[in-house]
């Protein structure tokens, strides 16, 4: 707007400077219900909700501006003045009220534990680490439940990086590798980024499409670049993700560059002589086990798998958590609806966050009141979801049945039999 204030010019800027910054965001959002900018106010405490989910001034700024879209000319706000005074027109008892009925607690004692987290917070990192590979960002304590893949990542990677006398003693069966496989949004990547965190420099992501992309001839040399700095930084976890991308079986892969680059794979996991790869652990993962190149899974190579299943219920529980951690939400039994949602992803998990938080705007938007997010909500958003996972047991059953061969899938078969899908 040309003829904005300066005083709501410069907040403007102070705001989107610290953007999580609530009692100023709040203060900013005042003046602009004070200057009848109704609208813009509801959005602003609508940011600010989202960063501090309880908090009541933020609630009671949202139900005025809301209540008072085009609110008459009033003079600007002194800094610090109650609420009551920038908007004269305003029935503030009422308003009071409103946001009684709206205020109640966030969670209601359900029967399962709060989430785990490295710091006790309950709350799994900061937002960054789920969508930017920041290694030490996520740590094991992060993942909810999930407690044996926990215990085999312990055993095959975190205890002989820090203990080199274990590594000798062990000696050649703690190398090779380990792949993860699973249904899609299960964790595997989340869960390769908590071991990450916990190792620190000595962890080494690739992401595969990367090394793909580049020209024909190039991708051998990234992949045997990259096993030399890990051989050179050992020991060194090095994690290939996706790997169906690269390892995809080598009568199918339509590109010729590929094979090459399966073949370097091999070169590289292999050493020239045992002794090179001496503290190179490899994690990979993939959704398709069965479409990689069985050669990648020959003794001493990722010779080892590790079956990701759809969380568990305390994953659930700090799956959900997170995913309602910022949203406006009240009374939800968190026990409640981790039982609602077996078999859920964690993607299906927060499609369900999202939906709830959609049904909930759109109710506060047809009636002008604003409603928080509640257990019908999260409920009915789960009973429209049908876990991704089923085709993927679909597809995994057959393989169960029919390509077991060596024991590969024994996991996965006992799993199948205990859901009574085998
Ligand atoms: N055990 C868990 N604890 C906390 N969050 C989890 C857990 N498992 C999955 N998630 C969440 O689910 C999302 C999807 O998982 P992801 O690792 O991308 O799946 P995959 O790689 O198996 O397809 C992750 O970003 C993470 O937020
Ligand atoms: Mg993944």
């Amino acid at each position: 707007m040309s003829d904005e204030s300066p005083l709501i010019r410069s907040l403007r800027a102070a705001v989107a400077a610290a953007p999580e910054d609530v009692p100023l965001r709040l203060h900013f959002a005042e003046l602009l219900l004070a200057e009848g900018r109704g609208d813009e106010a509801v959005t602003e405490a609508a940011v600010a909700l989202q960063h501090a989910p309880g908090d009541d001034a933020a609630r009671a700024l949202m139900v005025r501006a809301m209540g008072l879209p085009m609110a008459p000319e009033a003079p600007a706000a002194p800094q610090d003045a109650p609420a009551e005074t920038t908007a004269p027109t305003f029935d503030w008892d009422a308003a009071e009220q409103e946001v009684g009925d709206v205020v109640g607690p966030r969670f209601v004692t359900g029967d399962v534990e709060q989430p785990l987290t490295a710091d006790g917070s309950g709350d799994p990192g900061d937002a960054s680490a789920w969508d930017v590979d920041v290694p030490g960002s996520v740590r094991l304590a992060d993942v909810g439940g999930m407690q044996e893949v926990k215990d085999r990542l312990e055993a095959a990677f975190l205890a002989p990086m820090r203990n080199p006398e274990l590594r000798k003693l062990y000696g050649k069966s703690l190398r090779g590798g380990l792949l993860l496989y699973g249904p899609p949004g299960c964790g595997k990547t989340f869960i390769a980024r908590a071991v990450a965190g916990e190792l620190g420099a000595s962890f080494m992501s690739v992401s595969l499409s990367d090394v793909l992309d580049m020209y024909i001839g190039t991708s051998e040399k990234n992949v045997h670049d990259l096993f030399e700095t890990a051989r050179a930084q050992a020991p060194c976890v090095v994690f290939l993700d996706e790997l169906d991308a690269l390892g995809a079986k080598r009568s199918r892969t339509h590109h010729g560059g590929l094979r090459n680059v399966v073949n370097q794979l091999l070169t590289e996991l292999d050493g020239i002589d045992g002794a090179e790869n001496e503290g190179v652990f490899v994690l990979a993962a993939t959704n398709v086990p069965w479409d990689v190149d069985l050669a990648l899974r020959r003794p001493g190579r990722l010779d080892r798998t590790l079956l990701v299943l759809p969380p568990d219920a305390p994953a659930r529980e700090a799956i959900l958590h997170y995913h309602l951690r910022e949203r406006p939400i009240e009374s939800v039994d968190l026990g409640k609806l981790v039982k609602a949602t077996e078999d859920f992803s964690g993607a299906d998990l927060a499609h369900v966050c999202e939906t709830a938080a959609e049904s909930a705007l759109l109710d506060s938007a047809r009636t002008g009141t604003v409603r928080m997010i509640g257990m019908k909500d999260l409920l009915g958003a789960a009973k429209q979801i049908r876990p991704s996972s089923e085709s993927w047991f679909a597809s995994a059953r057959n393989v169960a049945m029919f390509a077991n061969d060596g024991g590969m899938y024994d996991d996965l078969v006992a799993y199948l039999k205990k859901k009574r899908k085998l």
